[in-house]
């Protein structure tokens, strides 16, 4: 089977986008916007097609490393905008080395904050920083200030002054070029950008095996588990314990490789729910627990777009339906849903329940079984999978 590597990064940027909406509480386009100049930049540099294709996935996923622990530092130092953290940079760069560049593209992460006069984060300078990372900067320093409302008088303003300092002069004068120019900025409204991106973005299919697509659904799911300290480990162990229940059926390469990414996957929703929330220390109230059910549509959403991934949208985005319809976000009934979504809603039950939280120790086996069983004597989940499951963690749980 063939993915489209593109169609990951739109599923991974709108992720980024949920993220970003729920610490900051708007959305900005930020990751689509620089792209579109990033693009704007490479054509005016004259990039070679595989330069330029590695740097529409890089300007999109330049800020991944973006945690909760930046938000968290962001704001214990009262640091105006959330890139002013180096550690999204080491982050970023660490979490994109699974992801299938063309080339090796060591650094352009790292140092999408380098100045080219040595003034950045990590002070590398000049020709030492690369030009994929550095058109990324210059992408995202103007985007910044295009979203705090800059004109375009005002944004070619501040280009003059950081030609040669901020910025290499070739790299200025490759934004001169179309800066001024009325297309390009209303290219870059909230109305038209994710438009003008798909027209733009590089047309290029790389063939990626369902094998090939684990580590890039392990980066989702680091992302994922990044989000809360409170539930640090838990897509992990969702996709630790799909691998074990597919080897339990007996499931085949191509049905286990499905299974655990739409594990890694399920609560890429979760991406857009507020830490206030996510973090709070005991049971949620009846508020709450409204503001966390869109989770499982916004996994939906993410996923739906990408070719070949309608089981695993399926096996994801239905981990909180019951059997009895009384589940969410659809109220999807038993007729509906398939052998692993079933599956699914009893792993991700299971590894809530024998998880390490805050307020409550892992429950014990006994306790476990009673909670799944009587949810399954009320029509909820699936009997046999309930057991099923059971049976092949019982060494992962405690008496
Ligand atoms: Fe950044
Ligand atoms: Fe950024
Ligand atoms: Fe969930
Ligand atoms: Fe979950």
């Amino acid at each position: 089977m063939t993915f489209n590597r593109n169609e990951f990064v739109g599923a991974f940027s709108l992720a980024l986008d949920f993220l970003e909406s729920s610490l900051r509480s708007n959305v900005t386009n930020h990751g689509k916007r620089v792209a579109l100049i990033a693009l704007r930049l490479g054509e005016q540099l004259g990039l070679s097609s595989e330069d330029m294709f590695d740097l529409y996935a890089g300007a999109m996923l330049h800020d991944n490393g973006m945690t909760h622990a930046v938000y968290d530092a962001i704001d214990a130092a009262k640091l105006p905008d959330m890139e002013r953290d180096a550690s999204h940079c080491i982050v970023g760069e660490r979490n994109l080395k699974a992801f299938p560049f063309l080339k090796n593209r060591e650094g352009m992460i790292l140092y999408h904050h380098e100045a080219y006069d040595g003034s950045g984060y990590f002070g590398a300078f000049g020709g030492s920083i690369p030009l994929l990372a550095h058109i990324i900067n210059l992408a995202d320093t103007t985007e910044i200030l295009y979203s705090k409302g800059a004109d375009k008088q005002a944004m070619m303003e501040r280009l003059a002054l950081w030609k040669g300092g901020k910025f290499s002069a070739e790299l200025c004068e490759a934004f001169e070029a179309f800066g001024g120019n009325l297309g390009f900025w209303l290219s870059l409204d909230n109305k038209f950008i994710a438009q003008e991106l798909a027209r733009r973005a590089p047309k290029y299919d790389m063939a990626l095996s369902l094998e090939e697509l684990l580590p890039i659904a392990g980066i989702f799911r680091r992302l994922i588990d990044a989000k809360s300290p409170f539930t640090g480990r838990h897509s992990q162990g969702i996709t630790e314990k799909s691998a074990l229940m597919a080897d339990f059926y007996g499931f085949d390469a191509e049905r286990k490789a499905k299974l655990m990414i739409a594990a890694d996957l399920h609560d890429a929703g979760k991406l857009a729910v507020p830490n206030a929330v996510l973090d709070k220390p005991g049971a949620l109230d009846a508020a709450e627990i409204e503001i966390v059910k869109p989770h499982p549509y916004y996994t939906r959403k993410m996923l739906e777009n990408i070719i070949g991934f309608e089981d695993v949208t399926e096996w994801a985005s239905n981990h909180h339906e019951k059997l009895d319809g009384a589940g969410y976000p659809y109220g999807f009934t038993a007729e509906r849903l398939d052998f692993e979504s079933r599956l699914m809603a009893c792993i991700d039950i299971f590894q809530a329940l024998t998880e390490d939280r805050p307020y409550r120790k892992p429950l014990d086996q006994g306790t476990v079984s009673r909670i799944m069983f009587d949810m399954a004597s009320k029509g909820g989940i699936d009997r046999q999978i309930t057991a099923d499951v059971l049976a092949a963690n019982k060494e992962n749980m405690s008496t």
